[in-house]
C-alpha cells in the first residue's frame, strides 16, 4: 500500500501499518483489554445518520471556528499522542510543521518523543501549541514541569484525567509482536506490563488541582482531558476548567468506557447549557476519521474534536477539512454555527 494510494485518513492507517515495526504498530493502534472501548468509539459514529436539507444556496461554506479563543480553519485539533518518534525520525515535530503550514492547533504529549523546547523551536510565527500534563505524584516536579511549559509559551495546559494507572495493551501483552521498535527511541515506560501505578500518573488527583495548575501557570487555560460522564463536565466547569475533552483515551484506558459521542448526547439531555458556550468548550475525541464524524459531534453540541491516531499516521492538516466542506454543502449547511441535533438521526446511538 503506497503513499500515492492515500485518499482518506483510513488509508493513512493502512499505509502506516506497512511502514511501522510490528511493536510500534500494535502500540499505536491497540486499545485496553478486550478493546470494546476502542471499537465502541468508532461504532458510535457509524450508528448515527444525517438528515440533509436541500435547495439552500451552499455556494459559500465556512468551516472555520475558535478553539480556546484561537482561530482554527476547521473544528479539529491534533490530540496529544506519546512517542511519535517510534515511526518517524522527527517525531511530533512532523505534526508541528504540518500544523504551522495549515493553521491547526497541536497539543504536545507529556511523554512525547520530542521535547516542548524542540517543538517550540520548530513552530511557525504565531503558531499556538498546547501542552498535555500527566500530574506527577511529586508536586514540586509537577510544578516545575508546568512552569517550564508556560515559560516556553505553551498556550494551554491539558490535564489528562483518565489514566490514574497505566493500562495494558492486550496486543502487546499477548506476545503477538515479534520485532522491536527503532532502538534510538525506546519507550520511557513500556506498555506491556499489566496496569500499575507510576509516579507520572498521580491517582490522588482531584478537582481542586485545576485551581492549583492555574495558579502555577499564572492563569493559562486548563482543559480536563478524559471526561466520561456528563456529571463530571458539570464539575469541571464548577471547578474552573476552561474546557473538557470527552474522551476514553482512544480506547486505551478503561475498557467499556462510554463512547464519547454518547457522553456528548447525555450532556445535551441533562445539562444542555454547557454546550456551545464560548467561555467553556466541550471537545470530543476517539474514533473520528472523516468529515462527517466531525459534523455529527458538532451537531450534538461539541465545539471541536481531537484526532489522535490519524496524525501519528499522516502529515498534519490534510484530509478532513476538505471532506467537511463537501459534507456541509450536501447537508445544506453554510457554517458550523448552523449545525444542530435536527440534522441527525440518533435513535440507534
Ligand atoms: C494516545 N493518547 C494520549 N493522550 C494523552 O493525554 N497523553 C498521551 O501521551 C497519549 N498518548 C497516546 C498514544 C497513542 C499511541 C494513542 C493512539 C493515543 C490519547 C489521545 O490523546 C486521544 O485521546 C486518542 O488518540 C483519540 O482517539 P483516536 O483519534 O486515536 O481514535
Amino acid at each position: 500500500f503506497g503513499v500515492d494510494s492515500v485518499v482518506t485518513l483510513n488509508d493513512f492507517e493502512k499505509y502506516a501499518q506497512g511502514v511501522c515495526s510490528d511493536e510500534c504498530w500494535e502500540y499505536y493502534s491497540g486499545g485496553a483489554d478486550s478493546e470494546h472501548a476502542l471499537r465502541g468509539n468508532r461504532e458510535a459514529y457509524d450508528r448515527v445518520f444525517i438528515r440533509p436539507r436541500v435547495l439552500r444556496d451552499v455556494k459559500e461554506v465556512d468551516t472555520s471556528t475558535k478553539i480556546l479563543g484561537m482561530d482554527s480553519p476547521a473544528p479539529f485539533y491534533i490530540s496529544p499522542t506519546a512517542r511519535n518518534g517510534w515511526s518517524n525520525p522527527i517525531g511530533e515535530v512532523a505534526s508541528t510543521i504540518g500544523a504551522g503550514r495549515t493553521g491547526f492547533f497541536q497539543i504536545l504529549s507529556h511523554v512525547a518523543s520530542r521535547s516542548l523546547d524542540e517543538v517550540m523551536q520548530a513552530k511557525a510565527d504565531g503558531q499556538k501549541i498546547g501542552w498535555q500534563l500527566y500530574m506527577n505524584m511529586d508536586r514540586d516536579i509537577a510544578a516545575r514541569e508546568i512552569k517550564h511549559a508556560a515559560e516556553l509559551g505553551a498556550q494551554s495546559i491539558w490535564l489528562t484525567a483518565d489514566l490514574s494507572c497505566l493500562m495494558k495493551n492486550v496486543r502487546i501483552r499477548s506476545g503477538s509482536v515479534k520485532r522491536n521498535p527503532a532502538p534510538a527511541d525506546k519507550p520511557i515506560s513500556r506498555p506491556d506490563k499489566p496496569s500499575r501505578l507510576s509516579e507520572r500518573h498521580d491517582p490522588s488527583l482531584q478537582w481542586a488541582d485545576i485551581a492549583w495548575i492555574k495558579e502555577v501557570t499564572g492563569g493559562l487555560p486548563v482543559v480536563v482531558k478524559g471526561v466520561g460522564s456528563w456529571e463530571d463536565v458539570v464539575l469541571a466547569k464548577e471547578n474552573g476548567a476552561d474546557a473538557v475533552v470527552l474522551s476514553n483515551h482512544g480506547g486505551r484506558a478503561l475498557d467499556f468506557a462510554n463512547p464519547p459521542l454518547k457522553t456528548l448526547q447525555d450532556i445535551g439531555k441533562h445539562a444542555p447549557g454547557l454546550l456551545k458556550d464560548d467561555k467553556f468548550q466541550v471537545f470530543v475525541d476517539g474514533g473520528i476519521r472523516q468529515g462527517t464524524d466531525i459534523i455529527k459531534a458538532l451537531c450534538l453540541g461539541a465545539s471541536a474534536v481531537g484526532l489522535g491516531r490519524p496524525f501519528i499516521f499522516a502529515a498534519a492538516g490534510w484530509g478532513p477539512d476538505g471532506e467537511m466542506e463537501i459534507s456541509m454543502r450536501l447537508m445544506g449547511v453554510k457554517n458550523i454555527q448552523e449545525l444542530g441535533p435536527e440534522y441527525l438521526e440518533t435513535s440507534r446511538l
